[in-house]
């Protein structure tokens, strides 16, 4: 992979702006206003469910459990909402331990959890399975389920679909791919007590219409057309909006247009706040390293450097050692011995 690929699979972005204009859908008559902290404020004490005050973590500000309305709350104080994608419960905890605001189980997953080129073949019951990992490994941060490619191409798909991944998963919210043409679907789901993030701009599911993972928003027209989704999106009730793979002067723009939080990836520093791929931050994919990515780790490395030195050991009889063997004594007992 080169390190100008924008995604794995990826051809090298080019300079050239966006296909043909996608169809603008009208806005919804009903569509909601975003959620305000006011409309959040929790009935029952906010004590339901995942999210536990007084959490031992040091170092985790803000509330016990992030709800939308947090998010929108940090973009009003200027405060970066952090975000990361996930697909398991061993790095849920982590990531939720270290104060990540928001985790996403991305389709994502079918890139760097199936090994497939793109996000397509990803299904809803793949979504399903990881979201309920994740949702175990989770206290605090807000999690967001990604709607898979054709799981929302019209309400009637889009509501049972949706719903599953909130009611059976723990999902708090989902996420779909797609400017105006979708605001339709997304003005039913919101209606149906769905939280909807949208996402512009790069987005993957759409990678042959788009002709390979290139940058969007690029002149005149592109960048009016990603203005216009987003305010669309925004009008039938998302209350976050993921912006990938566009030039940092438009995401800023469209940050400051709107009055919800845009999340940026290969978008520059002016979004409300950023996620990335949690296995390209840690570094565990070595050669995939785009221009947007930067690596905060190098477990690949860590890894494979652990792996190959367990490889020795047992190759020359030096693991285990007597100390990691039980006594007859202790064998009596195995469930204690072993449990972690
Ligand atoms: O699937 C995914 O991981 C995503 C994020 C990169 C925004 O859509």
């Amino acid at each position: 992979m080169t390190r100008t690929a924008l995604r794995r699979g990826a051809t090298a972005p080019t300079v050239s702006s966006a296909p043909n204009d996608a169809s603008v859908a009208s806005r919804p008559p009903t569509a909601p206003p975003p959620p305000s902290a006011e409309a959040a404020t929790p009935f029952y004490g906010g004590g339901v469910g995942r999210g536990r005050a007084g959490r031992a973590d040091g170092g985790v500000r803000g509330p016990a459990l992030v709800r939308t309305h947090h998010l929108q709350e940090q973009k009003a104080r200027g405060e970066k909402i952090v975000a990361v994608t996930c697909y398991d419960a061993t790095f849920a905890r982590l990531v939720d331990g270290a104060g990540v605001d928001v985790v996403l189980v991305g389709d994502s997953l079918g890139n760097v959890i199936q090994g497939q080129s793109s996000t397509l073949p990803v299904t809803l019951d793949d979504i399903v399975y990881h979201t309920r990992a994740v949702a175990r490994g989770l206290q605090r941060a807000h999690l967001v389920a990604d709607m898979p490619f054709m799981t929302y191409w019209s309400a009637e798909v889009a509501l049972p679909n949706a719903g599953r991944l909130l009611a059976e998963d723990g999902a708090h919210a989902v996420k779909l791919e797609g400017g105006a043409a979708v605001a339709g679907v997304v003005a039913q789901l919101v209606a149906a007590g769905i939280p909807v993030m949208g996402h512009i701009g790069l987005t993957p599911q759409s990678v042959h219409a788009l002709g390979g993972h290139r940058v969007q928003g690029r002149g005149a027209t592109a960048r009016a057309r990603l203005l216009r989704d987003a305010r669309a999106l925004q009008d039938a009730g998302c209350y976050a909006l993921v912006l990938e793979g566009i030039p940092r002067a438009l995401a800023a723009e469209i940050s400051g247009a709107l009055q919800i939080p845009t999340i940026g990836i290969g978008a520059g520093e002016g979004c409300d706040g950023q996620i990335l791929v949690l296995y390209d931050m840690l570094g565990l994919n070595p050669g995939f390293n785009p221009k947007f990515l930067k690596l905060f780790a190098n477990l690949g490395d860590e890894v494979t450097r652990a792996v190959g030195a367990y490889r020795d050991e047992v190759r020359v009889g030096s693991f285990p050692a007597p100390e990691h063997g039980y006594q007859e004594e202790q064998a009596a007992r195995p469930t204690l011995a072993v449990a972690r």
